[in-house]
């Protein structure tokens, strides 16, 4: 089964959504994919001061602007993409992700673990690791940046059956990308984290993002990865199939040989 998977890493603006969109969609132009993954919080950017910018830039999970722009594009192209957003529900914001089809079924993910002063402006997600299919029925996951430094996030998505973890980020702390290609190789899986770039202000606060976005392999192999600097879309093709293996050796699998009554929960 080929399936091209795809990575797009750029700089987004703080609090400048249009303007952020539309760089998304010329970046997207002449990507040909049949999944591409974009980064957390993409068209609001990331260093928020207070409640009422996150509330300024929150969006309806189903026709705010990030919504409505990523059908149009998935429809034009032909392509699922998965793209973070802060999404407005009835009970509070969260940072969210949604991954939207050619069909114009859009699922979301609420971020589970939430790093540092996201703390301050988001609610925590409850929606579990859960798989969606993306076009042509392959099997995707979704968790947001953090996220990664919890095994069982990546964990609970392998055991869920997903064949792509689809990550998007906005990474400052230098670990994640090296980390991933563990969570790949122990899960069987392949990932994409996309992750942004640049430097964001607000205020007297300052964050530099690290770039690095990269496409991992089921066994922990580097396919590609992004420079700290550029912004880009970067398109390879995989076997989402190479994901069911999960034989180590002839001995050894990954699911089978796991021993949970004397794992701790
Ligand atoms: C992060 O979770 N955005 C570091």
């Amino acid at each position: 089964m080929e399936c091209k998977i795809g990575v797009c890493q750029f700089k987004p603006e703080l609090m400048q959504i249009e303007k952020n969109l539309a760089k998304m969609e010329s970046l997207l132009e002449s990507a040909s994919a049949d999944l591409i993954v974009l980064p957390e919080l993409a068209a609001s950017g990331y260093l928020f001061n207070s409640e009422e910018e996150v509330q300024n830039i929150a969006e309806d999970p189903n026709d705010g602007p990030t919504a409505t722009l990523f059908k149009r594009l998935a429809k034009q192209h032909n392509t699922s993409y998965v793209i973070g957003f802060a999404e407005k529900a009835e009970n509070g914001i969260y940072n969210s992700s949604m991954l939207v089809n050619p069909d114009n079924s859009i699922h979301i993910y609420s971020k589970i673990h939430l790093f540092f002063e996201e703390k301050k402006w988001f609610k925590v997600g409850d929606t579990g690791f859960k798989i969606f299919n993306a076009k042509n029925g392959v099997k995707v996951g979704m968790m947001i940046c953090f996220d990664w430094i919890f095994p069982e996030s990546a964990r609970s998505l392998a055991l869920a059956g997903a064949q792509i973890i689809a990550h998007p980020t906005n990474l400052v702390l230098p670990w994640c990308q090296q980390a991933m290609l563990t969570r790949s190789l122990e899960n069987g899986v392949f990932a994409i984290t996309s992750n942004r770039i640049g430097k964001e202000k607000n205020g007297n606060n300052v964050l530099n993002f690290t770039g690095m976005s990269q496409i991992v392999d089921t066994k922990g192999q580097i396919i590609h990865r992004m420079d700290k600097n550029e912004e880009s879309v970067f398109v390879t093709e995989i076997d989402p199939l190479e994901s069911e293996d999960k034989d180590i050796t002839e001995f050894n699998n990954l699911f089978l040989d796991r021993r949970k009554e004397l794992y701790r929960s």
